[in-house]
């Protein structure tokens, strides 16, 4: 497919970076398949300034704007490479449909995550510190510049490359919208604790005359879908979800391999954290046998 075409010449933001050389995204996929090393902290310290665990700082960002501008980068970075290193590269042919699914189903969960939850969707955010803005943001960096130079002219360039491939395609697919829904109905599950607190104070402040106190910082178990048996499903669900992409993009799409991979490094410390913070909140009692991620196992 040719959008390219009808796309006017975008500026080289940083030559030979941003968008990447072969060579240079060639280094960059390398060295991002080492993410995990760095997350050696986190599995030692709970200390994470974000959501349940956010500090008083006078250098906090405020939540949704934040989550917002971190988490956005990873699809600009995608979609700017998608116009650009096609050019760079001569293919002039244009990248096959496969290329463009992967882009369109990472765009959709982006725009999800991004845009509609933090923005539209969530009553209420914690304030995030700078520190863990600027890790998530470059995050989201590195991992745009290593599936973006893989799907825009460094990894398969011809229906040719695809070939033999439709089905694994379409399961990854299927897998990939299911996980979707599931990440954003436990997402839901969560927002929905604050916004019938919410709707509980309206109507209270309407009937007394009194201001709405707001739900900043409101905490209680959530329990519906698999929250009855594990306390973080919305990240098991957006695991699967990655499983999947790396799927359609097949076993040798290594920088799907790594973006799950580093999603889990990052993201089970966080869930086991989390764990132990609903113990200490709501005591051993009511939390009970669920697990922090994985059904029945951790
Ligand atoms: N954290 C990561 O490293 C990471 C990485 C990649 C993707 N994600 C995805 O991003 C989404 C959000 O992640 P997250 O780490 O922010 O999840 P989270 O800690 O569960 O928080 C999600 C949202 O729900 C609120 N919330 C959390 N627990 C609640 C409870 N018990 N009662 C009422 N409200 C509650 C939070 O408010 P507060 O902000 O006020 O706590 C926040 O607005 C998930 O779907 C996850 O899969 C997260």
């Amino acid at each position: 497919m040719q959008l390219t075409r009808y796309v006017p010449d975008l500026p080289t933001v940083v030559p030979g970076w941003y968008p990447p050389t072969r060579e240079n995204w060639e280094l960059i996929s390398y060295a991002w398949q080492f993410f995990p090393l760095l997350t050696a902290a986190q599995w030692l310290i709970d200390w994470y300034p974000q959501g349940k665990t956010s500090i008083n700082s006078r250098f906090n960002i405020p939540g949704k704007w934040a989550w917002c501008l971190m988490e956005i980068p990873g699809m600009l970075t995608v979609l700017y490479c998608m116009l650009t290193i096609p050019r760079l590269e001569g293919l002039h042919a244009g990248l096959p449909w496969a290329n463009w699914t992967m882009v369109f189903i990472y765009t959709i969960h982006y725009l999800y995550r991004a845009v509609l939850s933090p923005l539209v969707l969530n009553p209420s955010m914690s304030p995030i510190h700078p520190i863990v803005f600027t890790l998530a943001f470059g995050w989201q960096l590195m991992n745009g510049l290593s599936l973006g130079g893989w799907l825009a002219g460094y990894g398969p360039t011809t229906v040719y490359d695809w070939a033999g491939r439709l089905y694994t395609i379409e399961i990854g697919l299927v897998i990939w919208g299911w996980s979707l829904m599931g990440n954003i109905f436990h997402d839901d599950d969560l927002r929905e604790i604050r916004r019938s607190a919410l709707r509980r104070q309206k109507e209270r402040a309407a009937a007394e005359n009194k201001p709405v106190e707001g739900v900043d910082k409101l905490y209680m178990l959530p329990k519906n879908g698999l929250f009855h048996h594990v306390l973080f499903p919305h990240y098991f669900c957006e695991w699967l979800e990655w499983a999947g992409f790396w799927m359609v993009g097949g076993l040798n799409c290594a920088p799907a391999r790594t973006f799950l991979v580093n999603e889990i490094a990052t993201m089970l410390p966080r869930a086991l954290a989390g764990r132990r913070w609903y113990v200490e909140k709501f005591g051993e009692e009511r939390v009970g046998k669920r697990k922090a991620v994985i059904p029945g196992l951790i």
